[in-house]
């Protein structure tokens, strides 16, 4: 019988992309998001959609005693680092208060594992790079300070209650499987390559954050890592528990960075043209280098990021932007759909 796999935020972007992963792998999935930012869910042929708040009691109670879940992949959080500074409040809510919900609901079903998508926003600003797993968690903002709580609370679920987990920390996922039409979809939009891939479409400016960060040219430098080794982590890291394995945690990074004008330079090379950049300045929580060290997930889960370079990650934004129509007007989606 195939094992039931529950994905938290399963409708979004990653979610979405682990979720295609597990099913091509044999798993039976269930997506279970608030559709918050995705309403069109026609794509999700191969899982079954669940439109519920992971943080609701009585609805993981029916989904648990409904079906034998195996495991929960995660992904569903606010994620907007701006937002948590402004807003702690929603993210402490949001973040930590609906896990501890999930985990108690994990713990009165019997759901004996956790993958959560965690984040390199708990090392904070590091003291070297890449970063190792054993740099001292800091985080500097509210969002950081979510995923470093939720990581305690999963050690010392495991340690009393036997929930075993692996949290994942990674920054910038970007890439989609434009042929699946997965893409990354977010109103507003704010991550990087999106941004671009829209800027290019539409003529509409780009925006830099700081262009004087203590970096070769200024911009911010980071660690960009196609979404589907991102989602190939997750499933390699549900399989290593399955298998028995102690609780872990992993970073996914190449270890080499990319600066924000060398996103830009390569966008322009590849579709011939001269982006408008207005150069601004820098915003507080940004740090201006973060790459991370992911040899132990080399190592123990056997990861790589094979399908990791810049060409692959800006080309299947671009594709999939134009799949789904994201930056055409009403009508014009209209037509072509
Ligand atoms: N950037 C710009 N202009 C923009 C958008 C981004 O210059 O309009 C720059 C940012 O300042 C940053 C880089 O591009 O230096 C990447 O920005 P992203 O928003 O794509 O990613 P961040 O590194 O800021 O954030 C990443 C994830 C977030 C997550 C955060 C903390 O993409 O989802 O790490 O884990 F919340």
């Amino acid at each position: 019988m195939r094992e039931t796999i529950v994905v938290t935020g399963g409708a979004g972007y990653i979610g979405s992309h682990i979720g295609y992963l597990l099913a091509q792998k044999g798993y039976r999935v269930i997506l279970l998001d608030k559709l918050l930012y995705h309403q069109n869910t026609t794509h999700f042929a191969w899982a079954t959609v669940q439109v519920e708040d992971y943080g609701d009691a009585a609805a993981l109670d029916a989904l648990f005693k409904e079906h034998k879940v195996k495991a929960i992949v995660h992904c569903a959080a606010y994620i907007e680092v701006g937002h948590s500074v402004k807003e702690p409040h929603d993210f402490y809510d949001n973040n930590v208060v609906k896990t501890i919900t999930l985990l108690d609901r994990m713990r009165a079903h019997n759901v004996p594992y956790i993958i959560f998508s965690s984040s390199s926003a708990v090392y904070g600003s590091p003291h070297v790079v890449p970063i190792p797993e054993d740099h001292p968690h800091n985080p500097i903002s509210p969002y950081g300070n979510t995923k470093h709580i939720i990581e305690l609370m999963l050690k010392d679920y495991d340690h009393a209650y036997g929930i075993k987990h692996v949290a994942l920390r990674y920054f910038n996922a970007a890439g989609a499987l434009a042929e699946q039409n997965l893409c990354e979809q977010r109103d507003p939009e704010t991550h990087l390559v999106p941004l671009l891939i829209r800027s290019a479409l539409t003529g509409e400016p780009f925006t830099i954050f700081g262009t004087n960060h203590p970096t070769p040219d200024g911009s911010c430098i980071r660690d960009y890592v196609h979404v589907i080794d991102i989602a190939d982590a997750h499933v390699r890291a549900l399989n290593h528990l399955i298998k028995g394995n102690p609780s872990d945690s992993f970073n996914l990074g190449t270890g080499s960075g990319i600066s924000v004008r060398e996103m830009i330079i390569a966008v322009e090379r590849l579709y011939g043209l001269k982006l408008k950049i207005i150069n601004a300045d820098h915003r507080s929580f940004d740090l201006p280098i973060i790459t991370l060290d992911a040899a132990r997930a080399g190592d123990i889960l056997g990861w790589e990021s094979r399908n990791t370079t810049l060409h692959s990650m800006i080309a299947s934004t671009y594709v999939s932007a134009l799949r789904s129509a994201v930056y055409l007007s009403e009508d014009t989606r209209e037509c072509i759909q």
